[in-house]
């Protein structure tokens, strides 16, 4: 347009910035990235403090992140997550911009995968005067000599900037000791939250010394439990939150420390604590009655006393993780549905779990029952439609996340029943669940007179009712005012209704349909159309084409990360064709895909520029400049799986 008059009235067109930041709100923190592009007005409303506040910048030391750092300086506040620093100067050099250009506003910071020295940390916290939290996980190199923080100089530094500290994880360190610990606990006087996860606590004996660890004095070689529970009593008033997982706590020091006079933990992690025993949940329970989440997974001695001890003793608890509790049964899961608090509930890999206590616990109308949003049954392999059907219907308006990942015996009628029932879902993996069909993901019940099956090619077909949207939509079944036990009745009666296809969970964000090898194109290219789908595996389909990847690009514009691995006849015809649809995708898994070369990975660097992870392990004819060119080419490529060259971090990444 030539007519300079043209622009001057798009110029008092120009929505006010409040109005973009009003905009922007809705939506998702990598869109609104996108969005900020879009012209110098919205850059500025994407810079709005209420969208900066939780913005994590995550990358590799190198010489260019510090061209990074600088440019970081003009935020209000950020998060850091660094990994890779060394002892050597670059790093040195990096930390210390870190504490020059946004010293004064980090409210996190993570060192994961580093090993530096205890002078350029010292160099930096001091600056780091609005941490709110300070992450040292796995940092050995910083404990091993045991002199962190021994002058008093340094102490008095570090807590004058960290004083305000309340998260602090120091996970997965080998060197840890009570002098240290007390040394850095000294500077973080209000903590909130602490992780020892995976530290070596000495609980009972120092093996050094033949006597109670700590009975003494403080260990420069262990960190005891006296010197926790010393911290614990001092900081009761602030702290909430512990993870003490992968430890070998045992129960007399459970016991120890719950039992801290003023201690009110929220949240306590106990994962992997296999000396935990029933009795010292009862115990715990006893003692800190106001826990909301409780994790006590993969400790394997517990039982069903401990479930019932907690559906007794947790009124207030809304996360609960169960998951490798292999002794769990059914017992006690029904008391745990009358925890009406309870929102998230973990069962996975609880291998005697078949459902039927969950739905008895959740009928009937004389108390309040627990409203789940979140049910994990993964790999509980007794699962049956039975237990399914029952459990769609009664937790139709709260669920939003349910996996069935690996429960082998479920069937299309289960999926009939989460497509009529569980409207609202918005992750569904029924990943490894074999004897699911197409005829389940249209919502069809399958019978051989509607199987047209004439050209004699595998599969159903369905080109019959193709087009014809009114046969998709959800009969509506009312919710029955009293829930009360669905019977074998029921059951029978609704495996011979058609129900809804899958069509009708339109709020999917995760679809996972790994290995449900029965799939085919009929299905996929029908149902799997969802405009706010971002995560979605169709990984080991043997049956699926290029049919499906075309539907899928065309249909699902939102996703981010699509697996088709052992998928043999996806081609570069698919993914030439899919690609210009597929501009958000950051994670890309197409390896042992047979049919998948170089012109793909070509297709890939013209359209997909925002690709972080690609996976291609194992495919034929890709040859090391088209991966070299893909490098150079593609900004944000983090991590390529390519033959048995292992994940390079080669890029940074926002
Ligand atoms: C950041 O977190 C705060 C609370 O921690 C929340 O109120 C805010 O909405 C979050 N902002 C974004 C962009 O997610
Ligand atoms: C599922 O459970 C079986 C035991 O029944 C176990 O051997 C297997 O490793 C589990 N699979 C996964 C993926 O957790
Ligand atoms: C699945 O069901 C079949 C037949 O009902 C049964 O033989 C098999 O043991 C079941 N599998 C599991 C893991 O329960
Ligand atoms: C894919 O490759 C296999 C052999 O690996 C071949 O049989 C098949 O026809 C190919 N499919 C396509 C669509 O190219
Ligand atoms: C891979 O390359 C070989 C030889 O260069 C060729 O014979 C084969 O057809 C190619 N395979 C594919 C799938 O393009």
């Amino acid at each position: 347009m030539e007519d300079s008059d043209g622009e001057d009235s798009v110029e008092t067109l120009e929505l006010p910035l409040e109005i973009i930041v009003y905009i922007l709100t809705f939506l998702h923190t990598s869109d609104r990235k996108e969005a900020s592009l879009v012209c110098r007005s919205w850059y500025h409303a994407s810079q709005d403090l209420r969208f900066q506040r939780n913005v994590t910048y995550s990358f590799p030391a190198s010489a260019w992140s510090l061209e990074l750092v600088r440019g970081l300086g003009r935020k209000s506040r950020c998060s850091l997550i660094i990994s890779q620093l060394d002892g050597f100067s670059m790093s040195r050099s990096l930390l210390l911009e870190v504490g020059l250009c946004v010293g004064s506003k980090l409210e996190s910071l993570a060192l994961p995968g580093s090993s530096i020295t205890e002078a350029s940390l010292l160099a930096l916290l001091p600056r780091l005067t609005s941490l709110r939290k300070l992450d040292l996980r796995g940092l050995d190199s910083l404990f091993m000599s045991g002199a962190f923080l021994s002058r008093e100089e340094h102490r008095q530094q570090v807590s004058s900037a960290l004083s305000g500290l309340e998260e602090l994880d120091l996970s997965d360190l080998r060197y840890l000791s009570d002098l240290t610990f007390n040394r850095l606990t000294g500077c973080t006087p209000r903590l909130k939250r602490l992780s020892l996860a995976g530290c070596h606590i000495a609980f009972e004996f120092d093996p050094y010394r033949g006597c109670p660890v700590g009975a003494v004095e403080d260990s420069s070689a262990l960190l005891s439990l006296r010197n926790l529970r010393k911290l614990l009593t001092e900081q009761k008033s602030t702290l909430v939150a512990l993870d003490l997982s992968r430890t070998s706590i045992t129960p007399e020091s459970l016991r120890t420390i719950v039992q801290v006079q003023g201690l009110v933990l929220e949240e306590l992690c106990l994962h992997g604590c296999k000396e935990l025993t029933d009795y010292s949940v009862e115990v715990l329970v006893k003692h800190q009655p106001c826990l909301q989440r409780l994790d006590i997974s993969a400790c394997t001695e517990l039982t069903a006393r401990a479930v019932v001890a907690i559906a007794q003793g947790l009124k207030s608890l809304t996360h609960l993780s169960l998951s490798r509790d292999w002794r769990i049964t059914e017992k006690g899961l029904a008391d745990l549905m009358s925890v009406s608090s309870l929102r998230s509930l973990d069962l996975s890999e609880c291998l005697h779990v078949s459902g039927a206590e969950i739905v008895k616990g959740l009928t009937g109308s004389n108390t309040a029952k627990a409203r789940l949003e979140t049910l994990n049954l993964k790999n509980c392999t007794y699962i049956r439609d039975a237990a399914v059907f029952s459990l769609t219907k009664l937790l139709g308006n709260t669920l939003r996340e349910l996996d069935l990942t690996l429960c082998v015996n479920v069937t299309d009628v289960s999926v009939r029943a989460i497509t009529t029932y569980l409207q609202g879902l918005v992750v569904l993996r029924l990943g490894w669940c074999k004897e699911v069909t197409d005829w389940g993901l249209l919502g069809m019940v399958e019978t051989t007179k509607c199987e047209p099956d004439e050209r004699g090619d595998k599969g159903p077909r369905f080109t019959r009712t193709f087009g014809n949207m009114g046969f998709f939509k959800p009969p509506r079944l009312p919710f029955e005012d009293r829930p009360k036990l669905v019977t074998q009745d029921d059951l029978e009666q609704f495996k011979q209704q058609a129900g809804a296809s899958l069509l009708a969970l339109n709020r999917l964000q995760e679809l996972d349909l790994t290995a449900c090898c029965k799939l085919t194109d009929s299905s996929i290219v029908q149902v799997v159309r969802y405009p706010d789908l971002q995560r979605l595996s169709l990984s080991m389909l043997p049956e699926i084409t290029d049919a499906s990847l075309l539907s899928i690009a065309w249909h699902c514009r939102s996703l981010t990360s699509l697996a088709l691995s052992h998928c043999p006849q996806i081609s570069d015809h698919g993914v030439a064709q899919a690609a210009p649809y597929l501009h958000r995708l950051q994670h890309l898994y197409l390896s042992c895909c047979n049919n998948i070369t170089d012109r793909s990975l070509l297709l890939l660097v013209q359209h997909c520029k925002r690709l972080r992870t690609l996976d291609i392990s194992k495919c034929k004819n890709i040859s090391v400049t088209t991966v070299d060119l893909l490098q150079s080419q593609l900004p944000f490529l983090e991590n390529v799986h390519y033959k048995y060259i292992g994940g390079m971090d080669l890029t940074l990444t926002l």
